[in-house]
This record gives C-alpha cells, sequence and structure tokens, in this order.
C-alpha cells in the first residue's frame, strides 16, 4: 500500500532542447521533510513546481492524497491546479515574495482571504501565526520595516495560515546568513513538520538540509544516489519501490467542497505552542542535528507533537 502524502512517476519536462527534468520518481510521507539538493541547474526547482502544480511535467504522474481521495495534480486543468495551490499548498521563496506595500498581518491575512475568510477573521489567525513565529508586536509594520529574516517567518506565517498540508520552500533561506537562516530553518520546522505537516524544500545549503528528515540529490534531472533511482523513504518508512501503481481515478472530482484540512484548520489560530525564539545562543550555534529521527509525526502513533523542533 502507498501511504504517500504525494506521489511522483516518472515525471519529464523538457524546455525547448533543455531537458529540466529526466524521469524521476519520488514519494513523501505525511510528516516528513524532504531536502532536495543539487547544482544549479539540476531541475530542483521544475521538479518541485511539478510536484505543486505550478508546471505541468511532459509524462509522468503525481498523484496527491487527501482525506477525500487521490488527486492527480498531473491532469488538473489550470483552474483546479489553482485551487489546489491556493487551498491544499503553502509556499516559501527565497525572497518571500511578500506585497511591500502591505503590512505583515495583511501579507498573512491574504492567503486566507484569497479563499473567502472575512479580513477581521483572517486577520486574527495572521495574527496568532505571526506571534507563534516570533514576530508579536511587529504585525502592522510593512515588509521594508522587518529583517530579512523576520520577513521570511511573515512568509513562513503566510504558507501555514490556511492550514495546508504541504509545505513548498525554495531556498528559503537563500539569501540569510547562517545564523538567520538557522533562526528561520527552525521556525520553518516548527510551523510544518511539528504540526504534522509536510515541508518539500529546495537548498543549496547542506546545514538546511541536515536539519531535514531526508536529501534526495539530483543531477541532469535525476534523482542520484538513491538505489534503483527510486526517491523513496528508507525503511522502515519504505512505502514504495518504483513499481506502486498510480491511482488513475481522480476520485471526487477535485474538489468537490473544502478539504477537511481546511474544514480544520482554517481560521484557528495555530500553533498551540509558540515558536520559541531561539534566545541569545552563542554564535556559532551547536552542530546541526538531523531532524528527529524517529518515526514520521502523526504516523506510527497518530499524534502530532507539537512544538516538536530539532
Ligand atoms: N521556464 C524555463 N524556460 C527555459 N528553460 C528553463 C525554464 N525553467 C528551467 N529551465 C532550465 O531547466 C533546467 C533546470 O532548471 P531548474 O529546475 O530551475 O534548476 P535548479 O532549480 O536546480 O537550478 C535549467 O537548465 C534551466 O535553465
Ligand atoms: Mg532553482
Amino acid at each position: 500500500m502507498n501511504t504517500s502524502i504525494l506521489s511522483a512517476r516518472g515525471l519529464t519536462k523538457q524546455y525547448g532542447p533543455t531537458v529540466a527534468l529526466a524521469g524521476v520518481d519520488l514519494d513523501i510521507l505525511p510528516g516528513e521533510s524532504v531536502a532536495i539538493m543539487g547544482a544549479s541547474g539540476s531541475g530542483k526547482t521544475t521538479l518541485m513546481h511539478a510536484l505543486a502544480g505550478i508546471v505541468t511535467p511532459d509524462t509522468g504522474s503525481i498523484a496527491f492524497s487527501t482525506p477525500t481521495g487521490v488527486v492527480r495534480v498531473d491532469q488538473l486543468d489550470e483552474r483546479h491546479r489553482s485551487q489546489l495551490r491556493r487551498e491544499s499548498f503553502g509556499f516559501v521563496f527565497q525572497q518571500g515574495l511578500l506585497i511591500p506595500e502591505l503590512t505583515a498581518v495583511e501579507n498573512v491575512a491574504i492567503a486566507l482571504m484569497l479563499g473567502g475568510t472575512p479580513r477581521i477573521a483572517a486577520e486574527t489567525s495572521a495574527a496568532a501565526w505571526l506571534a507563534a513565529l516570533g514576530l508579536a508586536g511587529m504585525e502592522t509594520r510593512r515588509i521594508g520595516e522587518l529583517s530579512g529574516g523576520q520577513a521570511q517567518r511573515v512568509a513562513i506565517a503566510r504558507a501555514q495560515v490556511t492550514g495546508a498540508p504541504i509545505v513548498f520552500a525554495d531556498e528559503p533561506t537563500g539569501a540569510l546568513d547562517s545564523r538567520t537562516s538557522a533562526d528561520v530553518m527552525g521556525a520553518l520546522l516548527h510551523a510544518t513538520t511539528g504540526q504534522g505537516r509536510t515541508l518539500v524544500l529546495v537548498t543549496h545549503d547542506e546545514t538546511v538540509a541536515a536539519r531535514c528528515s531526508r536529501t534526495i540529490r539530483l543531477a541532469d534531472g535525476r534523482i542520484v544516489g538513491q538505489p534503483g533511482g527510486v526517491g523513496a523513504p528508507t525503511p522502515p518508512q519504505q512505502v514504495a519501490t518504483g513499481q506502486a501503481p498510480v491511482p488513475q481515478q481522480v476520485q471526487p472530482p477535485f474538489p468537490p467542497q473544502q478539504l477537511p484540512y481546511q474544514q480544520q484548520h482554517a481560521g484557528q489560530p495555530f500553533p498551540q505552542q509558540p515558536y520559541a525564539q531561539p534566545a541569545a545562543q552563542p554564535y556559532p550555534q551547536p552542530a546541526a542535528q538531523p531532524y528527529p529521527p524517529q518515526a514520521h509525526p502523526g504516523q506510527a502513533t497518530g499524534v502530532v507533537p507539537n512544538g516538536a523542533r530539532p
């Protein structure tokens, strides 16, 4: 049985003569944090964008498991892919892509308002997330009035506020110094895997990757260094060998209504435990530790650990 939240098979993508993806198989389990590494041009961003329904692969399949059924991301039309991205996925980019004219709280609230949440409720949730990420008191600052690390935490809050079960982050610490990078990475893990969510992250930084539960490496559009070339979790979380069939049917028609994630999480001030700002730690920080070596949150026990932080 394939228990992946995301399962990709045979992904290829070409831009003119340039092969960006040359046949990628990848399984991602709920609650995992997966780092995608590789040289510039190796296809990292293309892979992430394909998984997230931003670009359509030329061939191959991407199955996204939701509590109400499996969604074939590669087969959705643009309108449904846009809806999927808005409702089920969160995004954090290197530069945050925040709106400079808006305040911190407005930048976060807008993600909920796009889904129809009224402004007051959206801003209440947004403020709770900002506080949870150590930004209490900075709600009304514009983005230009925040440091790079603070702005990235606003972007993280925006990616979480809708309750998205999967967060995609492309070089989220790429523009930060190493200390701020460690701080932002802690906040990102706390907000995602710490809440039982799944994080897919592209990074050039081995220190950042080491804090994820797993690293896959791309070269020339392929996953390298994995037996069989399949980006599957290693035992005991092994769920696929590359032969796992991808469900052919989208059922039910996506999406019939709000996904349960949204029903459960929208508008809830979460997480329960605020993100603990790293208190004046001596620099340099302790060497990065591998992110919890134990079972994935929510998988073995069904319990989502609050405040799980590496
Ligand atoms: N929109 C595009 N148009 C043309 N070529 C592209 C486009 N996006 C990516 N590529 C090319 O595809 C290859 C993989 O790019 P990308 O996925 O961005 O790599 P990475 O993120 O690992 O640097 C590169 O050779 C890049 O130049
Ligand atoms: Mg890239």
